[in-house]
């Protein structure tokens, strides 16, 4: 059986998970967050002392790693690291700028490809991150290039935080995802660009209701249900 598959990628912040995660819902599709894979390396790093910065550090790590994806009924994704269930740790604020530096080493992403191709083999799959479309998922249906403007999308990753019982303030994180961006947008392998072949659906004006009904559109126009 061919399983379909819709591609999203776009900038932090830009609600990926969110509208994915609703989408997936709607259609009865598998939801996978790739961010939560690399932020789960990102911990791994972390963990062990390594400077995330320094591919010769990170790189050995790779070897022993230990990383599961399971799904729940409800299909939520857990991560699980060296067999401890690591889903919300990895939420924390400073998992992000580690993720975003150990998804720049080459051997990093290109130990992860297969596992997450191998989710789109088995599963009718709604899948987000920087580079589903141009690398992970090039013969996807759908591809969808999401993004809002920086300020936006720090004002709904500080509301985020905060629903999570956690600290942070507007202009820390808008400086955060500032950098994020350039780090992800300008590192040399897998940069995050959007596909030739992805329609771009900008959330600034939109509420989470519209932005999710407009991507709901520009699958169903794609695929037919
Ligand atoms: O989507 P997120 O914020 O959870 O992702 C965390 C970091 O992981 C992000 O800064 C860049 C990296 N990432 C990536 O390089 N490629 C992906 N497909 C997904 C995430």
């Amino acid at each position: 059986m061919e399983f379909k598959s819709v591609a999203i990628d776009g900038p932090a912040g830009a609600g990926k998970s969110t509208l994915a995660r609703r989408a997936a819902q709607a259609l009865g599709f598998l939801y996978v967050d790739t961010g939560a894979i690399y932020r789960t390396v990102a911990l791994k790093a972390l963990r062990s002392g390594v400077d995330p910065e320094q591919a010769e550090q990170v790189v050995p790590l790779l070897e022993g790693l230990n990383i599961r994806m399971t799904y729940g009924q409800d299909g939520e994704q857990k991560m699980y690291l060296d067999g401890e269930d690591v889903t919300q740790a990895i939420r924390e604020h400073r998992i992000s700028g580690v993720a975003s530096k150990v998804s720049a080493i080459p051997q990093v992403r290109a130990f992860l490809l297969d596992f997450q191709r191998q989710q789109a083999r088995e599963h009718n799959v709604i899948m987000d991150g920087r580079d589903i479309g141009t690398v992970v998922l090039p013969q996807a249906d759908v591809k969808v290039f999401l993004t809002a403007a920086a300020e936006l999308r720090a004002k709904r990753r500080l509301l985020e935080l905060e629903q999570r019982g956690q600290q942070g303030t507007y202009e820390e994180i808008l400086r955060d995802i500032v950098k994020r961006d350039e780090l992800d947008r300008n590192r040399p392998i897998s940069p995050l660009r959007q596909a030739e072949d992805a329609v771009c659906l900008d959330t600034s004006q939109l509420d989470l209701e519209q932005s999710l009904q407009a991507l709901l559109s520009i699958i169903k126009e794609k695929i037919e249900l």
